[in-house]
């Protein structure tokens, strides 16, 4: 995609307005680390660096898990947004493809993107979701939706489709078992994957340190 300055810079406002707000781990900040990773991971990759930079800042502007689990609002928000700044019809049809695709669907759904960019895209999202600032998200998120901290007698599930993994509400450190600590291994990008081994790895020394608590024996 050619650079286009205005229409990055317009998105990144509209964006920011939209999500200025949020406290449930997908605020401004998300975006714009996700927007950062994957335009480091794009260049790594040799991936159109623009279109990734475009996709990430749009990625969450209507997010299913906010849209009665309508995975098709945030393609089509997206979409709505991209024509009201008259930007080029192969260029929506791009971003909203990568959107389409970035979301994780439990852990039992295979979620391989269809392009080099949707892979990079994805990617940054992911890496979000690890490390300290992946733990803050997940536990910001189980405090916005009234999820239990943890439950010992609510083990974790692994969920076969889609539909499974949108209506669950089981305690956050779950979440850890059922999406967080499969990332890793379903990074897309060879730079993703390196990026992520470190944030992984925190999240492992997380839970020891957690259920070492939890148990009394630190
Ligand atoms: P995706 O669409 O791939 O899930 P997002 O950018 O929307 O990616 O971010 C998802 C983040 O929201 C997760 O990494 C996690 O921090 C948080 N999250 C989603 N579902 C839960 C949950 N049930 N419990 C705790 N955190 C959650
Ligand atoms: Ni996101």
């Amino acid at each position: 995609m050619t650079q286009n300055a205005t229409l990055m810079t317009c998105t990144a406002d509209f964006i920011r307005q939209r999500l200025k707000d949020d406290s449930s781990g997908h605020d401004w900040w998300h975006i714009d680390r996700v927007r950062r990773n994957a335009v480091a991971i794009a260049e790594a990759e040799n991936a159109d660096v623009a279109l990734c930079e475009l996709a990430a800042l749009l990625h969450d502007v209507a997010d299913w898990k906010f849209h009665g689990g309508d995975e098709t609002a945030g393609p089509r928000a997206a979409r709505e947004w991209l024509m009201s700044q008259a930007a080029e019809e192969n260029i929506i049809q791009r971003v909203c493809e990568i959107i389409a695709e970035v979301s994780f669907k439990g852990a039992g759904v295979p979620t391989v993107a269809g392009t080099l960019e949707g892979r990079c895209v994805q990617d940054a999202d992911r890496l979000d979701a690890l490390g300290a600032i992946g733990i803050a998200r997940a536990f910001a998120f189980g405090g916005h939706f009234g999820r239990v901290m943890y439950d010992p007698e609510h083990p974790p599930e692994q969920h076969a489709s889609f539909e499974a993994y949108k209506t669950k509400s089981g305690p956050t450190i779950n979440h850890f078992y059922e999406k967080l600590l499969l990332l890793k291994d379903r990074m897309q990008t060879a730079t993703g994957q390196q990026m992520a081994e470190e944030r992984h790895q925190f999240l492992e020394t997380f839970l020891r340190q957690f259920f070492a608590e939890w148990k009394g024996v630190v």
